[in-house]
């Protein structure tokens, strides 16, 4: 990597070709065909065992299809917000977001105005000194989401983001699933919360691609898309690669 290397915003893209996976003899899904470019942050819903996580881990390049190709086009940085939110416990929620950008290359005050403009962004300003082990698990969930921001990855996989949390704390975890769609990265939300769907701008529902029927990738019209978590990100990606 180089000093002030060029982002590769706007040029990612990530295809899936044909794909299918079985881990028994029947098939999860097939012929599945989906293409997503930055800005789209895709619903990827279906009942429980559809094989939405295994999606996601196919797309990361975690596990290879049983047929098919995962297509990935200037995508060099892939981040992944996991359904239990996994923090150091005895670190600051502030360290978990300063951390990465220290990694990235920033120098140690800059990392902290920038964590503390993103901790303020995901309404996590109160709990920024307050160590990971006493977090809520909505202020711990948010944390995720926020260290992920920082970290601007070109494609972000984010697991069941509100599985566990009530419905009020699930609904701040989807306005900001929802402003991360303004970050230039490509993001999938695994999800059975009909809120995060309605918060993403894109659907893909595995139901559909079972027995091998085609469809069900679709645009969904007016997402709300409040814009401040995509500029922090945009920043990140600018600083991506970045050596002190
Ligand atoms: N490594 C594996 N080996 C064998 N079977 C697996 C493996 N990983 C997942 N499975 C099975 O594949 C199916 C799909 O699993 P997956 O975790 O992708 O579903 P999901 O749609 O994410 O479900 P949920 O909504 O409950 O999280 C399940 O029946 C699961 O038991
Ligand atoms: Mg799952």
């Amino acid at each position: 990597m180089t000093m002030n290397r060029m982002s590769s915003v706007g040029n990612c893209s990530l295809e899936l070709r044909d794909i299918g996976h079985q881990f028994t003899d029947h098939p999860l899904f097939s012929e599945l065909n989906f293409t997503a470019r930055p800005g789209d942050v895709t619903a990827v819903v279906g009942p429980s065992g559809t094989g939405k996580s295994t999606l996601l881990s196919i797309m990361a390049g975690w596990l290879k299809p049983s047929s098919g190709a995962v297509v990935k086009t200037s995508i060099e940085s892939t981040g992944w917000v996991f359904q239990n939110p996994l923090g150091s416990p005895l670190r600051t929620a502030c360290d978990h977001v300063v951390l990465p950008l220290l990694g990235k290359g920033l120098r140690r005050a800059e990392a902290e105005n920038l964590a503390l403009e993103l901790l303020e962004t995901f309404n996590l300003l109160h709990v920024a000194d307050r160590q990971f082990r006493v977090l809520s698990g909505g202020e711990a969930a948010r944390l995720m989401l926020a260290r992920a921001a920082a970290l601007a990855p070109d494609l972000l996989m984010i697991d069941e983001p509100t599985a566990q949390l009530d419905m009020a704390t699930a609904a701040t975890v989807n306005a900001v699933i929802s402003r991360i769609g303004q970050s230039g990265s490509i993001v999938f939300v695994a999800t059975h919360d009909v809120s995060t769907r309605e918060a993403c701008t894109r659907v893909l529902d595995l139901a559909k691609f079972q027995s091998g029927r085609l469809a069900g990738a679709g645009h969904l019209g007016g997402a709300g898309k409040p814009a401040k978590a995509g500029s922090f990100m945009r920043r990140g990606k600018k600083l991506r690669g970045a050596r002190p």
